[in-house]
């Protein structure tokens, strides 16, 4: 039996990682949201920001074992030890859009924004030893970027070399 591979589908809330994940049913996918959720009574609620405060160690410890090609789809997937980290990038002008569908405070929306126009998730990512690759999802529909991933699986790299993704200009004109 050989090693699994796992692969992190991973990005700011609202970039579309759990719409693209349910189009990718060749591969075994894992939801973290879910599996976090079903083992709520192992992890502290944290009254004040309304969500769960995750303990990496114990996450870690609930993922299942398997073989092969593996994915694991959530905000904090690129911290579970990956093979390849694909983050999910899109505008924040759009990013709000998508957001808006969640039905989230106006604080937690803004909150998002802000990691993602800061790319706080690659710098976790990049913290990591894990391959990063990043898929710029504002201008596709989920079926491209299911294809896009499926692509990376295949052995693409240069078309989502991290690095290339900057939203600092649109930053700018909301001041
Ligand atoms: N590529 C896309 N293009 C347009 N809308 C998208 C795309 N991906 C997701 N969405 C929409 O954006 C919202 C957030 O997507 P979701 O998959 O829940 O994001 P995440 O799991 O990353 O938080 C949903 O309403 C979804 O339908
Ligand atoms: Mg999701």
């Amino acid at each position: 039996m050989g090693k699994a591979t796992s692969i992190a589908v991973t990005g700011t809330p609202g970039t579309g990682k759990s719409t693209v994940c349910a189009l990718l049913k060749e591969y075994q996918v894992i939801d973290l949201n879910e599996l976090i959720r079903k083992n709520s009574k192992r992890f502290q609620f944290d009254e004040e920001r309304d969500s769960i405060d995750v303990d990496i160690s114990i996450l870690k410890g609930l993922l299942p074992m398997m073989t092969g090609i593996r994915i694991i789809e959530g905000h904090l997937a690129h911290l579970l030890g990956p093979d390849i980290a694909i983050i999910l990038r899109c505008s924040p002008k759009m990013l709000k859009e998508r957001l808006k569908k969640k039905n989230w405070s106006k604080e937690k929306i803004q909150e998002n924004l802000e990691a993602e126009a800061v790319d706080v998730i690659l710098i976790e990512a990049e913290d990591t030893d894990a391959e990063i690759l990043e898929i710029d999802t504002t201008k596709m529909s989920p079926d491209e970027v299911a294809e896009a991933i499926r692509e990376i699986i295949a052995g693409e790299r240069r078309k989502y070399r991290p690095g290339n993704i900057d939203w600092s200009k649109e930053v700018l004109d909301w001041y």
